[in-house]
């Protein structure tokens, strides 16, 4: 039997890399630190068995089809999978797989500190002192809001918007969210209440975006939701950019109809709509919600595990339907 290819299109952790070449796959890492073209795709995945894809990557019928009849699996290294045309794929048999346990805690982690950072205005102050305006204690200096019984809410409770729960109870936050089917044992567990996303959008305090992009979620916050939104209502993003119209939250952020923003995704990643930039209540990341190096270790080995499954003719732990 010739040996597997795999073909991963850019250095991740080594340790999923090492559980692939154990099984005596051939595996090829793309040699370049950065995004391929769709043209260095192409010629990179003729022929392989499998291929481990990043987020930035688009994996569509055309990818597919370069690859060829062996292609028997694509393992994203992410949670999220609104890089892969999962209908293509369908069609040509070819199994998608993501990382969802690995990045879990990181994401929610990651999710808080932009909430406190947004609401304690900590980007803002470090900047004060840098710049040497810090003169002296002050009472209202950067005065910010408690959480203790503000409202958060959550949009979305799947593994992400669960542990942010976890997280939000040690800070009495009171818990509303919207999902796409109730919850009982969440709300037992977290206090929370169902709502609407309309509702939720009307009390919260915080609102912490936690669904996958998808057609039904996309610009699911827009410039009718921001009417929704309480002035003092702050919006944390670390899921996908196109689940905000980031044009409208522009719109929304100088009619001061929200009180700020906290973006660690964009709608059009890398680029930044026009105007963002300029606002001294948002906070802008580069998609470095699950960059912990526990979690990009257990993302390769996720991967790798999927990639392993397949090829020896199994169920994959983390099949995308
Ligand atoms: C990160 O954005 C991921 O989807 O894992
Ligand atoms: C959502 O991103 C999940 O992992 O459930």
């Amino acid at each position: 039997m010739s040996k597997y290819k795999i073909f991963v299109t850019r250095k991740i952790h080594d340790s999923g890399l090492k559980m692939l070449k154990d099984q005596g796959y051939l595996v090829k890492v793309s040699p370049y630190d950065r995004v391929l073209s769709k043209k260095e795709l192409i010629k990179n995945v003729a022929g392989v068995d499998a291929i481990l894809s990043l987020l930035t990557d688009k994996i569509d019928d055309d990818i597919l089809k370069a690859a060829g009849p062996n292609l028997k699996i694509v393992a994203n290294y992410a949670v999220g999978f609104d890089n892969l045309d999962i209908e293509a794929a369908k069609k040509r048999a070819v199994v998608l797989t993501n990382t969802p346990d690995g990045s879990t805690e990181s994401v929610a982690d990651f999710a808080v500190i932009l909430m406190l950072a947004l609401d304690r205005q900590i980007t803002e102050a470090d900047k004060f002192v840098r710049a040497g305006k810090y003169n002296g204690w002050a009472p209202f200096l950067f005065a910010g809001e408690c959480l203790d019984k503000k409202t958060l809410g959550i949009v979305g409770i799947g593994r992400i918007g669960s542990a942010v729960a976890v997280r939000a109870v040690g800070f009495g936050l009171k818990i509303v969210y919207c999902n796409m089917v109730r919850d009982e044992e969440f709300e037992k567990k977290y206090n929370a209440k169902f709502l609407s996303l309309a509702d939720l959008l009307k009390v919260s305090d915080f609102v912490s975006l936690h669904v996958p992009l998808m057609p039904s979620t996309r610009h699911m916050i827009g410039s009718k939701e921001f009417k929704l939104m309480k002035k003092n209502a702050f919006l944390i993003n670390t899921a996908r950019g196109a689940v905000i119209d980031e044009k409208a939250l522009v719109v929304a952020l100088k009619k001061k109809q929200i009180a700020g923003a906290a973006l660690d995704v964009y709608e059009f990643e890398p680029k930044l709509v026009s105007g963002l930039n300029k606002f001294h209540n948002v906070i802008l990341t580069p998609h470095i919600a699950s960059s912990t190096i526990e979690t990009r270790k257990i993302m390769s080995e996720i991967a790798a595990k999927n990639i392993i499954a397949v090829l020896s003719g199994e169920v994959p732990p983390n099949l995308l339907k």
